[in-house]
């Protein structure tokens, strides 16, 4: 046996098996086909001289057998990484087409490579290693019987999370050029259906909404062919044990780092074999590979979990918020912000977006935000995108000026911009009518008035490379938000060759990460939020360049305990945006107190999104209040442990909490959605405490163990008492109430 870190390998009968101290990952090389064999995937196993016990393909049907296969066809086998037309009858990992016309690949094990730490993957993002003992990563090379191409699949396996992320890379040697019509990223058979299937779906506005529906015979599959990840599926699914749990049991979690077009499936065939598959979106794909050229496929990260769905949860948080993000911003608290979309809309001046910003910055607020509306002429959403020139009838002095003015009441300044979008009314329409995404002579559909630039086209992305860096050249700018606020529909480049339409969508993506990566090069202090009409674009490829993600665009307290909620299911609570609004609120118009406006945002990385100078003083005071509160638990909400206590999708009242990672301190959040007469007490039982730990409650001057804590609960009445113990009735007597509950170890602990 070959030792190496992570991996070790039974060189004779070419098992791998990629193990830490909680997982292990098994396959093999088959003797005569060369096809790699899936054995095993999920709670630690030991390693064996022969992972022969796990094969499980003797005693099939053995017709459609494939020439020089082992005892059965292809579709008895677990596989790694399926082909079509190999008597496997499921849906392959991908297709090439080759110049016959044919679909028909074998590829064959070649050899393999194991070097530790992480390569990075070249123009897309992934998630990385610090220093090379973080993590082992294997590599297997596969060649074409029928071509010079060679499939090469990765694998890399982290020392301390329960995390594998895995990719595919196609390589062409041959004189000919070949079309991959499919190319996922991964492909997992697993070996039983007795899971539910969760993934977050939703819409403008209602983002992130936990679904969760158990398997059966037959397809399940979620995408997006809009272009962007979008609000309707987010790029994660999960496969859950029915039993599982926030608290217990096991989950399979699988999240795609990439921002366009993507596709999950589970198909689970007549043996109860589950085959995962994700990647890139199949549909509408083909991508010409041309001798001497590489394929990338975006990583998939796959966790496990045997202790339920917050274990995975913040198993991806730790990844993400330490391995994906990047930059200055990484290990920084972020400054608290003021956005004025929903203050002024379109309509502000200087003098309007100063007195937001005095007012605010009095209050404690570090960040000012001008979105939409500061360019061209743009009064509504009719025009101007692609004019990144400031509107001087509003700005008469120019964006600096503002810059100055704001820097002066010592805060920092961001600024909005929807890069890949242009308005009719723009010289850059009227000159570059080939920069837009259509197709001449067609109809183009519009969305919010505007069409989409070319992103594939590097000419496109340098024009707005440049329009941006000659505001931040001369601008002293701390933020942007970059916004995205419709989706491709007439997918077509006149740019690209006829047989290359079908690389647009994975092109235009590239575009976008590569005009992030020339702005984030030039400007590494500047802190991105990336945005796509609210969440439209919340996926972890966005995290590798912003680490803060506008969630939604409905800022209702209410509907945001769902979305947040969700959300929290991979993304780390660091990356939520999350803002205090006006109300009515503007989406819902629900009045709900600011108190529970503040709850609900400090889990996130908290702001505000309102006409600060109408509020009255007892509103200011709470903004004061409400920041210093923030500002004191920041550590604690960007590094911590979160749990999810109670679900908004199953009942009345919702918690959550973070734990310290020392566990000496926590923060939970208790919201109750409408008040009921008489109710039952309600016990929110905590996480993740020492049970030993005697921990003072804030409000109020009582001690509890962790053990007490976690066992016996908080108490929430919704009736009367005089209990001091009890954290609620006080203030209890309206719907859309919340409480946030602080709690320390005072030292003054338990031993036996
Ligand atoms: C959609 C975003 O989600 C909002 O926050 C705001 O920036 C508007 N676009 C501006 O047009």
């Amino acid at each position: 046996m070959i030792k190496h870190k992570l991996i070790k390998v039974n060189e004779e009968q070419k098992e791998f098996h990629l193990t830490n101290k909680s997982i292990s990952y098994v396959f093999k090389v088959l003797n005569n086909s060369k096809q790699l064999e899936h054995l095993y995937y999920g709670k630690k196993i030991n390693h064996s001289e022969s992972f022969d016990y796990l094969i499980e393909r003797e005693g099939r049907p053995a017709n459609n057998l494939y020439e020089g296969s082992e005892t059965s066809s292809f579709e008895h086998i677990k596989q790694e990484f399926p082909s079509f037309g190999t008597t496997d009858f499921r849906d392959p990992a991908f297709q090439i087409k080759y110049p016959k016309g044919d679909h028909i690949s074998h590829f064959e094990y070649q050899d393999y490579e194991i070097y530790d730490g992480k390569p990075t993957i070249e123009d897309l993002p992934s998630t990385y290693t610090e220093t090379d003992d973080e993590a082992t990563t294997l590599c297997v090379r596969l060649k074409d019987q029928y071509s010079e191409l060679y499939l090469i699949l990765y694998y890399t396996i982290y020392r301390d999370l329960p995390v594998i992320t895995r990719r595919s890379v196609f390589k062409n040697e041959d004189e000919e050029s070949y079309f991959l019509d499919k190319a996922m990223s991964m492909s997992l058979d697993l070996p039983e259906k007795d899971f539910d299937l969760l993934h977050l779906n939703g819409a403008w506005a209602r983002e992130n909404h936990i679904s969760r529906t158990p398997l059966s015979i037959g397809k399940k599959s979620i995408s997006s062919a809009r272009g962007a990840t979008g609000p309707v599926h987010n790029p994660f699914i999960a496969l859950a044990r029915p039993e599982t749990t926030e608290k217990s049991e096991e989950v399979y979690g699988f999240s795609l780092v990439y921002s366009g077009n993507f596709e999950a499936q589970v198909e689970v065939n007549t043996y109860n074999v589950s085959r995962v598959m994700m990647g890139i979106n199949p549909f509408n794909f083909s991508w010409k590979l041309e001798p001497g050229e590489i394929f990338n496929t975006p990583e998939v990260v796959m966790v496990y979990s045997n202790n339920g769905l917050n274990q995975m949860s913040q198993t991806y948080h730790d990844l993400y918020r330490n391995r994906l993000v990047r930059g200055t911003w990484r290990d920084k608290d972020r400054p608290v912000l003021i956005n004025n979309w929903e203050a002024t809309y379109f309509e502000f001046d200087e003098d309007k977006i100063l007195e937001i910003a005095r007012e605010s910055s009095e209050l404690g607020v570090d960040l000012f935000v001008l979105d939409d509306g500061w360019f061209g002429t743009r009064d509504t959403d009719n025009g101007s995108l692609g004019n990144w020139t400031v509107d001087k009838r509003k700005l008469p002095n120019g964006l600096r000026k503002v810059s100055e003015e704001i820097h002066n009441m010592g805060m920092l300044f961001g600024l909005w911009f929807e890069p890949e979008m242009v308005s009719k009314d723009t010289d850059l329409y009227k000159n570059h009518k080939d920069w837009i995404i259509n197709v001449p002579g067609k109809n183009v559909s519009h969305g919010r008035n505007q069409y989409i630039l070319d992103f594939s086209n590097k000419e496109v992305v340098d024009n707005l490379y440049q329009q941006m860096d000659k505001i931040l050249t001369h601008v002293k700018i701390d933020y942007i938000k970059w916004d995205m606020n419709r989706y491709i529909s007439e997918a077509y480049s006149v740019n690209l060759e006829s047989d290359r339409q079908g690389e647009l969508y994975h092109r235009y993506i590239l575009g976008v990460y590569s005009l992030f990566e020339r702005l984030q090069t030039k400007y590494p202090e500047i802190l991105f939020e990336s945005c796509a009409g609210g969440g439209g674009r919340f996926d972890p490829g966005m995290l590798y360049y912003s680490p803060q993600i506008w969630t939604s665009d409905d800022t209702d307290a209410v509907e945001r305990l769902k979305i947040q909620y969700g959300t929290s299911l991979v993304y780390p609570i660091s990356s939520i945006g999350s803002h205090v609004s006006t109300v009515p609120n503007h989406q819902v118009g629900r009045n709900t107190p600011i108190n529970t406006r503040g709850d609900v945002a400090t889990f996130g990385t908290f702001g505000y999104e309102l006409d600060i100078t109408k509020l009255n003083k007892e509103e200011k005071n709470k903004v004061v209040k409400q920041i210093k509160m923030f500002k004191k638990h920041q550590k604690l909400i960007r590094t911590g442990t979160f749990y999810r206590l109670k679900s908004p999708f199953e009942s009345n009242e919702v918690g959550w909490m973070i734990v310290s990672p020392n566990k000496s301190e926590a923060l939970i959040g208790f919201y109750q959605v409408l008040a009921r007469p008489n109710a039952p007490y309600e016990r929110l039982k905590l996480q993740g405490l020492d049970p030993n730990k005697r921990y003072k409650i804030f409000p109020g001057s009582e001690y509890r163990y962790g053990s007490d804590l976690q066992n016996v609960g908080l108490l929430f009445s919704q009736n009367e008492t005089t209990r001091k113990d009890e954290y609620w009735s006080q203030n209890n007597k309206s719907d859309f109430n919340s409480r946030l509950i602080y709690i320390k170890d005072f030292g003054d602990n338990f031993s036996d």
